[in-house]
């Protein structure tokens, strides 16, 4: 089986290559070769030097070469998707397209979540536009019979990269004892993957032909709330998380630049619960076993190997910082308004 993954040393393509490579797949990776530090390839991957924003290098890259299925992570809208059509249609035998699964209907109608919810988030641009992905690779397959098997991880990490706002920043607050934001009452639902689990879902998608024209999340069955999610890595690191809860809207008003504000109010605040019937149908030796408490032990070991890779961003710390300073000061003439 010739696989190759576009992305590759990503946190999550990276678990992705590792579990082919184990599953002894011909694995090519297709990248632009400045981020291999923190996950390094496997032994015996072909490496190939590319990049996706430049269609006249991405030709060159892969000149001539023709592969049994392409896994792309960096395709996120429906012009991406179109010159992934254009440049592999008749070169594939199987396409699998890495889109989202935070395009599920927000609000959240009903849970858990299936493959046929309705697509719909008004809040967040990302998601709409892998939504148009989706639907350029849809009309694909029915119209030009091109591959397509899409794939949607919801929120996943991996060992280098702990899945919170504020990324090891966060994490570092919580074990200094310092307060850290919750978004709302930190008491919905959310689904944490770790990549190696990940990994087993989409290496059995690779070659399953009767997985073309379907559409599959690859999820953790583990549904934890963001307090639950706070207190573990506080049990983990031997402390206690001190939560501050405000409401989310606040957080796109005080942090508008913020990467994670809008994430927060498109995603994070709502409840996500998967059923994963589907993939377990299609690939039976998928069977997610890495729970957050297990996930948290491996987060806390590879930061203490890997201190440098690890530090809290200052800018990140002071932003969440003055949060918290905010909801002190707030309160405080909240208390001289009492009568
Ligand atoms: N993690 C999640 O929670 C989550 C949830 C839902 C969906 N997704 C989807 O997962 C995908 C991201 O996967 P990931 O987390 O494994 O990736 P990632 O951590 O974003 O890593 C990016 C990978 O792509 C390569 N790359 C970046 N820009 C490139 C370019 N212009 N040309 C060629 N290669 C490039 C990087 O290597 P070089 O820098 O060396 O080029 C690296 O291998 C996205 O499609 C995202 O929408 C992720």
């Amino acid at each position: 089986m010739k696989v190759l993954y576009i992305g590759g040393t990503g946190t999550i393509s990276s678990s992705c290559v590792a579990e082919s490579v184990r599953q002894d797949m011909d694995v090519h990776v297709l990248n632009r070769g400045r981020t291999a530090g923190v996950r390094p390839l496997p032994d015996g991957v072909t490496t190939i030097t590319g990049d996706v924003q430049d269609p006249e290098s991405m030709r060159q890259a892969l000149d001539g070469a023709s592969y049994d299925c392409v896994v792309n992570f960096l395709s996120y809208d429906a012009k991406d998707a179109s010159a992934a059509v254009d440049l592999l249609a008749g070169r594939t035998g199987q396409y699998i397209h890495i889109s989202t699964a935070s395009m599920y209907h927000k609000p959240v109608r009903r849970v858990p979540f299936v493959e046929s919810t309705t697509r719909h988030n008004p809040y967040l641009t990302y998601a709409q536009e892998k939504i148009a992905a989706e639907d350029v690779l849809r009309r694909a397959y029915e119209e030009r019979d091109f591959p397509v098997t899409i794939v949607r991880p919801s929120h996943t990490y991996d060992d280098a990269r702990p899945p919170l706002p504020g990324d090891w920043t966060a994490w570092d607050r919580i074990v200094r004892g310092d307060e850290l934001v919750v978004p709302g009452d930190g008491t919905s639902l959310w689904t944490l993957t770790h990549a190696e689990d990940f990994a087993v879902g989409l290496a059995g998608l690779i070659g399953n032909w009767q997985a073309i024209g379907e559409d599959f999340h690859i999820t953790s069955d583990e549904a934890l709330t963001w307090n639950e999610i706070y207190d573990i890595i506080g049990r983990t690191a031997g402390t206690r998380a001190r939560l501050l809860h405000l409401p989310s809207e606040f957080l796109p008003v005080v942090a508008p630049d913020w990467f994670w504000s809008n994430l927060i109010i498109g995603d994070l605040s709502h409840s996500a619960v998967f059923d994963n019937t589907k993939i377990k149908r299609f690939v039976p030796s998928f069977r997610p076993a890495i729970t957050w408490p297990a996930g948290a032990r491996r987060l806390l070991e590879w930061r203490a190997g890997h201190a440098e890779h690890a530090r809290p961003n200052p800018e990140t710390d002071a932003l969440l910082g003055r949060l918290v300073e905010g909801h002190q000061a707030a309160v405080a003439a909240v208390a001289k308004l009492a009568p």
